[in-house]
């Protein structure tokens, strides 16, 4: 049996700042994972690991200043990085959308909510404008809003930070993408929406066979949403595999310090243990592994190279030449 192609590839992907005359600097680093249909996928880290540049990249939206160096994205067996940008808008939408972590800078302030969902129904599936608004005030009331009909014809400033984020989330859905990003969508908001907001986001995947890519620093919201994870730390993935492997036995000693230094609802009275000193400066990486300096089990040959990522098992690997000598036998 041959197994099916996956949705999107992401394929040893680098993305940094190059300046004329001199070195590019590196942010997100030989980055590699895939996605099948309908699959939830965590990517999770520290602020400043290259998680939002990684998915703004499969977007095709990176900023200005950020360019891809090398690899590429794959979806759906199309290169999307040679792909024209006319053919790239094209697929933003009706198969991949995204919502971002701050809907009040992607919503557009001077156009009614119900009038921004519509817009990619209109443009995407050719609806009329009647038939894209019904669209919108139903995928409005899918999103739990209430009153949908009324609130269409309001502004983004005019609705609470939860309401706009289910807007996000209706106007990202409503052209029933294969591929959802979210970017930190529920970080902005009250932890009782949240949990709205996720279960919604769940369900909708669900009822749509979407596939997920969610970004977040929150552990707890990986365990509950996601599949399979990947943890990045300065612009590399260090460890990736099942969420609920990698969280009962991590092989990385970064991703035990994240799981140390986040709440246990289990065990609520285990001390929590930050990660000590702070993530490298990327315009100056160290030579080695890039957690080596923060790292209590770092030996010399952990600062002669940065350690590729290893297969541990099919679907599981990390990036630790000491992994085995620090796991072993190591209580989950
Ligand atoms: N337009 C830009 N120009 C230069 N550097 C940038 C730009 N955008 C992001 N960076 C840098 O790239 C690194 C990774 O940024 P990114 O936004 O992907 O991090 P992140 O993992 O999403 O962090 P956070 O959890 O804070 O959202 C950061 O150090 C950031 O300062
Ligand atoms: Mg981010």
């Amino acid at each position: 049996m041959t197994t099916p192609a996956p949705l999107l590839s992401v394929n040893n992907l680098s993305l940094g700042v190059v300046r004329s005359g001199h070195r590019p600097t590196v942010i997100v680093d030989d980055v590699s994972f895939t996605v099948a249909k309908g699959e939830r996928f965590g990517i999770v880290g520290e602020s400043g690991s290259g998680k939002s540049l990684t998915l703004r990249a499969i977007a095709g939206l990176l900023p200005a200043g950020i360019d891809a160096l090398s690899g590429s994205v794959t979806y759906e067996g199309r290169d999307l990085f040679s792909t024209s940008s006319a053919a790239r808008r094209k697929l933003m939408g009706p198969e991949i959308a995204m919502v971002f972590q701050e809907p009040m800078t992607a919503l557009n302030p001077v156009v009614r909510v119900g009038e921004q969902i519509a817009e990619g129904p209109r443009r995407h599936l050719g609806l009329s404008r009647a038939a894209a608004m019904a669209l919108a005030i139903e995928m409005m009331a899918k999103t739990g809003i209430p009153d949908p009909a009324k609130r269409a014809r309001a502004f983004p400033h005019e609705l609470s930070g939860g309401l706009r984020q289910r807007i996000m989330i209706a106007m990202a859905l409503s052209c029933r993408p294969k591929l959802l990003l979210c970017d930190e969508p529920t970080t902005a908001l009250d932890v009782t929406v949240q949990h709205q907001v996720l279960r919604l986001l769940e369900q909708l995947c669900d009822d749509f066979g979407a596939a997920l890519i969610f970004v977040t620093h929150d552990l707890a919201v990986v365990n509950q949403t996601c599949d399979n994870l990947a943890v990045m730390y300065a612009g590399h993935i260090v460890e990736s595999g099942r969420v609920k492997d990698v969280f009962r036995d991590p092989r990385h000693p970064y991703t035990r310090g994240l799981l140390d230094s986040a709440p246990d609802f289990d065990q609520p009275d285990r001390a929590l243990v930050p990660i000590p000193g702070f993530p490298p400066n990327l315009a100056d990486r160290p030579s080695g592994c890039a957690f080596a300096p923060r790292c209590i089990h770092a030996q010399p040959g952990c600062l002669v190279a940065s350690p590729a990522l290893e297969s541990l098992a099919p679907g599981r690997s990390v990036a630790c030449i000491e992994s085995d000598s620090i796991f072993q036998g190591v209580p989950a």
